[in-house]
């Protein structure tokens, strides 16, 4: 099957990829024993998802099929149809997509035999980001349900704002927002709140990086009036709950969303985050794989 939003997982099975990544944490292989090859075809940069998904390969010893944007033929005007279906048609078994246009998918999903993962579609969706993330907050609080959530900052731009706010609502926690008003996304439709009350009552404060690049003025951020009005400063991060937690899915602008000093402190899961990303990511291609019939129909 593909993953193109988290509106493609029923809840049991987001429960189930969640318990499969942590199964694998606790140490069971998932190492196949016969020849499975995926590709990666990044459009839009990365760093995280890019080498979580190959470090997630490489533990399965599933093979990779190299692609890079600047040497393929899309220099050359090919479509990412056409790219997409000449991958398929060398032979993989499945493939993850990272592209700057929203549902970049729609119009080459359905022509496609193997499973098509999306690592991210422009200011859509982000499902193995909010996956991760959801193995996180799985990890610190053991479920979803009653738990406070603030997703803040760049949300209207923020393609994980967008999975993680809808998924976290329909798994029973209590979702607000805070986003100055230009940065506010009508489509969600969960309470806006000031940044000083989100950091007093929610378990989980959940950061996203200013989207410059996604900004038509060029990104023009004052970093010192960011921080002090939308941001985690040193002195927000001592009045938040005792056991409360903050994510990132990074790259972090330091010292705009959030105090370079609380990168790493200790309610920071930040780099929890990235490592379970690596989990989660083998858990979505088995899971796809087989959901696919991939194994069924060409190994066995
Ligand atoms: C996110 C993305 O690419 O959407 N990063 C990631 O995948 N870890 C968030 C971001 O770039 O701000």
């Amino acid at each position: 099957m593909h993953l193109l939003t988290m509106n493609d997982l029923t809840n049991d099975e987001i429960n189930y990829l969640l318990d499969q990544a942590q199964l694998i944490i606790d140490g069971q292989s998932n190492q196949y024993e016969f020849k499975l090859t995926g590709s990666l075809l990044f459009y839009e940069p990365s760093t995280r998802t890019k080498l979580s998904f190959e470090m997630a390969c490489h533990q399965m010893n599933i093979n990779l099929l190299s692609f890079s944007k600047e040497t393929s033929s899309v220099t050359k005007g090919e479509s990412l149809y056409d790219t997409v279906k000449t991958i398929e048609s060398l032979g993989a078994d499945f493939i993850v997509i990272r592209h700057p246009d929203e549902q970049f998918y729609e119009g080459i999903y359905t022509d496609l035999h193997v499973p098509l993962i999306n690592a991210g579609d422009g200011t859509g969706e982000h499902p193995s980001q909010s996956l991760l993330d959801l193995l996180t907050i799985k990890q610190e609080f053991g479920g979803f349900n009653g738990l406070s959530v603030a997703i803040c900052g760049d949300i209207k731009h923020s393609r994980v704002a967008k999975s993680n706010a809808r998924v976290l609502h329909r798994l029973g926690a209590d979702v607000v927002l805070v986003a100055e008003e230009e940065w506010q996304d009508p489509t969600l439709p969960y309470p806006y709140i000031a940044m000083d009350e989100a950091i007093k009552q929610v378990d989980v404060l959940m950061l996203l990086r200013v989207q410059k690049e996604r900004h038509k003025n060029g990104g023009l951020v004052n970093s010192h009036s960011y921080l002090q009005q939308y941001g985690l400063t040193k002195d927000r991060e001592r009045k938040m709950k005792p056991r409360s937690i903050i994510l990132h899915p990074a790259p972090v602008n330091r010292g705009v969303e959030i105090d370079s000093e609380l990168v790493e402190c200790d309610r920071s899961r930040i780099f929890k985050q990235m490592n379970n990303g690596v989990y989660i990511r083998q858990a979505i291609i088995d899971f796809c794989i087989q959901k696919g019939g991939v194994l069924h129909e060409n190994h066995y």
